[in-house]
């Protein structure tokens, strides 16, 4: 018997609920299917057991494509199954607080997507939920799980780069950038709460944090501006992807912010700039960021995943970037790839997740980005939109 067989036969079955099978519903049943090939040694066997959505085509794939055992309209139905060991929460914003908690309160671990819940009272409400039920949480913020971020956490903690001094992070994106872009839940305060700021700040605060945070320590104050470009969009009918038009359909109001900037100041004294912005012509998933010491710096773009541009070690001035490839030695690479330099997905970055969430449950303490983490995002978050509201410089 080999060790693989060993330990397929001590392994426990864990059954998962997905409950919204859109981008990311699919995306994390996926990366549940994958659990075992990248990570043989996994203590729990994921069995991809119900999903629940509203639409029943997405039903039908979830059972046809993806080979769960049962699909269902309501999640009520799913997140009491005993059967059920961790639910997956995708669903809209507006969603993900009346099913993370219940769903807690069931007594399964939960994997709710980013930026759980429409708002900090929202998140606030299933961090609590967590706690009180002793269950395992992860949150979407997949960008952390990619190795060359793991590898400018390193440097930045190696103190390669001396102290920082500041961090910018920016998220630019095209997809509401169409007028005629249909007014989705994506642009109703009342289902998504924020626009870009929940929907992309929260990733570039968390990913800050992750990369910087050791150095720099929280953000302590913020000042922040934010715009509606595009009033009105023309209204939605039936699921719509983030990308979907409606041209010539009755025209309804926007109702939070397609662009928000913030000035950070953290503990350390460090500075921050955040840019974001859903409406920007000719930037597609352009996300990344640069941290700046007294003596160096290092610089990430989501588009070009595993290469990461470092400039140290060569005086203070006329200094010249170098790219480094990631490669097994950083971070998870070594899971998906043998060799430097060969290229990860998106998808690869949810298998990372997943499995540190399937760590999280077998060994019963965190690994990976936890509801905690969407808390400290959430609050950051409320104080970017306060301080726009009413025009100051905003304490943590
Ligand atoms: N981590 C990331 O990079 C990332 C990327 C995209 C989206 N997200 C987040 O994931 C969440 C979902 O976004 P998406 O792009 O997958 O949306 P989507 O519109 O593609 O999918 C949402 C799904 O939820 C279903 N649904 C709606 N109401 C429901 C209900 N009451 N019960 C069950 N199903 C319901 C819809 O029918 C749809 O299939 C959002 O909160 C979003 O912020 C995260």
């Amino acid at each position: 018997m080999t060790e693989y067989e060993r330990s397929a036969g001590d392994r426990d079955v864990l059954g998962v609920g997905v409950v919204g099978f859109g981008w990311m519903g699919q995306t994390h049943s996926r990366a549940y299917a994958r659990l075992l090939q990248h990570y043989p040694r996994a203590r729990l066997r994921p069995r991809l057991v119900a999903v629940a959505d509203t639409d029943a085509g997405r039903r039908d794939m979830a059972r046809t494509a993806y080979g769960f055992e049962t699909a269902v309209h309501g999640w009520e139905q799913l997140i009491v199954r005993e059967d059920v060991d961790v639910v997956s929460v995708c669903g809209p914003n507006y969603v993900h607080r009346e099913i993370a908690v219940a769903a807690a309160r069931a007594g399964k671990h939960l994997w709710v997507e980013k930026p759980a819940g429409r708002n900090l009272a929202d998140t606030l409400e299933i961090a609590e939920a967590v706690r009180l039920a002793g269950v395992r949480s992860a949150v979407g913020f997949n960008y952390r799980n990619a190795p060359a971020v793991e590898l400018a956490r390193e440097i930045v903690a190696s103190e390669e780069l001396g102290t920082i001094e500041t961090v910018s992070v920016s998220l630019l994106s095209d997809y509401a950038a169409n007028p005629d872009g249909v007014l989705s839940w994506r642009f109703d305060p009342v289902l998504a709460g924020t626009g870009v700021l929940g929907d992309l700040a929260s990733h570039g605060l968390d990913l800050a944090r992750h990369v910087a945070g050791a150095d720099t320590g929280e953000v302590v104050e913020l000042v922040a501006d934010q715009a509606t470009f595009i009033a009105q969009r023309p209204a939605a009918s039936g699921v719509v992807s983030h990308f979907a038009t409606a041209a010539g359909g009755k025209l309804g109001p926007v109702g939070n912010e397609d662009h928000a900037s913030a000035l950070l100041r953290y503990e350390s004294g460090a500075r921050g700039l955040i840019s974001t912005s859903r409406v920007a012509v000719g930037e597609q998933c352009s996300y990344g960021f640069e941290v700046r010491g007294d003596r160096g710096a290092v610089a990430w773009d989501f588009r070009r995943m595993g290469e990461l541009r470092v400039c140290s070690g060569q005086g203070y001035q006329d200094a010249a970037w170098q790219v480094r490839f990631v490669g097994p030695q950083h971070g998870e690479y070594s899971v998906f790839q043998p060799g430097a330099g060969v290229a990860m997905g998106y998808d690869d970055l949810k298998v990372v997740e997943a499995e540190r969430l399937v760590r999280s449950i077998a060994e019963k303490r965190a690994f990976g980005a936890t509801i905690g983490d969407a808390v400290v995002t959430a609050r950051l978050v409320h104080a970017i939109a306060e301080s726009f509201a009413e025009r100051r410089w905003v304490s943590l």
